[in-house]
């Protein structure tokens, strides 16, 4: 088990460069089974959840080459095999092997998926669109068997916009006969960036990044490559310590336009920033003026970055609210922060936050990915000391934390226990 310590207030400067989206990384791997030959990726991040993925493709008999942030991924002699609980059940994202081997293969026997205890996490809007696509599936305990002779385009109408289904059935529809039209699709920069690498594949997808994304299915894929997109969220979560920590601290390599939903409300707060072409400047900012933020489907306020709000919002002078309505359990940090001197009352689904109140580092329990990190962002604010543990969770999606960290000043280290 591992430990993060923290030795808290101290003010952070240099550049912190911004690493490959993980929730675009996660889908890009499983995707590259859909061409054979060998395809390459650059700007993976260094998470755990690459190493979980690249296990699977292991188990498939794919040849993978990884080289700093570049995976090379051969699945010429690829071999179709039962994905078991112990692999699937590591990450939330083993269920994109639904779509890419459905497409590819048209059969897939794959344990439930794992990922962040943050809500009951149901996958049947994907089932559902598989069945549209002509899928028959069936399930023995936790194990999924999805199987076609052939899979037939349609009209799909997805009743929430979800990431996940709407990556699982473009996948599994562009090697498909005829035409499949996804409605109410999830509209995340992401998606854009998967959609590129299978067009790159020569798939024909068009309308990734709006509601309605077309796929014309075709015969075979080829190999071919695509970088991954800079991560949005890892972006946000080093703007918000920025706010509380940062001297002229410079987040770089972002995408601007993709940090709006949070950059509004850090500008509605009085946050000291200037946003560059690639990079952010943020100050620590005192006077912060309360908010309330709403998580909604991109492009509103991001969900994995309202637990990290969370933490700016104990210093704003009053009261603020965080509503979070993607997810039925993101307060898992909010313990932690009210033992680090927070004064943050839950109701539901919205924490109801009261500042400023300093914090104070003690020994807390990283229950989730982002969490997680809104405690590393207290934990660097707070006097003292912050012990972190079950960190496993933050090392999911956030490459080389620790190291990014000591650069730009932080006193951070991780140890076994
Ligand atoms: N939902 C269903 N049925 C489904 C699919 C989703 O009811 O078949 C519900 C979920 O229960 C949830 C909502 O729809 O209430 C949104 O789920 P979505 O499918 O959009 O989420 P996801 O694809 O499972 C991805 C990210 C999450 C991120 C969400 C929303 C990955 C691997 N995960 O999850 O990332 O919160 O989209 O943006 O891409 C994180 O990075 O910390 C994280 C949890």
């Amino acid at each position: 088990m591992k430990q993060m310590i923290i030795e808290g207030n101290h003010e952070l400067k240099g550049t912190i460069e911004i690493g490959g989206a993980k929730n675009s990384a996660v889908a890009l791997i499983p995707a590259s089974i859909l061409a054979k030959g060998k395809s390459i990726i650059h700007n993976v991040p260094n998470i755990s959840d690459r190493d979980a993925l690249i296990d699977i493709l292991e188990l498939l008999n794919c040849k993978i080459e990884l080289e700093g942030d570049t995976l090379k991924i051969d699945s010429t002699n690829l071999t179709n095999k039962l994905i078991g609980a112990s692999l699937s059940n590591r990450l939330r994202a083993s269920y994109y092997f639904m779509g890419a081997l459905l497409g590819r293969e048209k059969y897939v026997e794959i344990h439930i998926p794992g990922g962040c205890n943050i809500g009951s996490r149901p996958i049947d809007i994907h089932i559902d669109g598989f069945k549209a696509l002509g899928a028959k599936i069936t399930t023995e305990k936790d194990k999924f068997i999805l199987q076609a002779d052939e899979l037939i385009g349609t009209d799909i109408y997805l009743r929430f916009q979800s990431v996940g289904a709407t990556i699982n059935l473009m996948l599994a529809s562009t090697l498909a006969t005829g035409t499949t039209v996804i409605h109410n699709a999830a509209m995340e920069a992401e998606i854009e960036n998967i959609a590129e690498y299978l067009n790159n594949m020569g798939a024909k997808i068009t309308g990734a990044g709006t509601s309605e994304i077309t796929i014309v299915g075709v015969k075979e894929l080829h190999e071919a490559e695509i970088s991954v997109l800079p991560d949005r969220i890892e972006a946000g979560t080093y703007l918000i310590l920025g706010a509380l920590c940062g001297d002229n601290l410079c987040i770089k390599n972002i995408i601007p336009n993709h940090l709006e939903a949070l950059t509004s409300k850090l500008k509605e707060m009085g946050v000291n920033f200037t946003i560059n072409k690639d990079n952010i400047i943020v100050n620590k900012t005192k006077n912060l003026k309360p908010i309330n933020i709403k998580t909604l489907v991109y492009p509103g306020f991001p969900t994995d970055i309202g637990q990290p709000m969370s933490v700016l919002l104990t210093q704003c002078h009053g009261t603020s609210l965080f509503e979070e309505t993607i997810w039925e359990n993101r307060m898992g940090h909010v313990p932690s922060l009210n033992k680090m001197g927070a004064n943050i009352s839950v109701s539901g689904t919205t924490a109801i936050i009261e500042g400023p109140t300093p914090l104070t580092g003690t020994e807390v329990v990283a229950t989730d990915l982002r969490g997680g990190a809104a405690l590393v962002i207290a934990g660097l604010f707070a006097s003292g000391t912050t012990k972190i543990t079950d960190v496993e969770h933050i090392l999911r999606g956030y490459e080389n934390i620790a190291s990014k960290l000591t650069k730009v000043g932080a006193k951070i280290s991780i140890i076994e226990i």
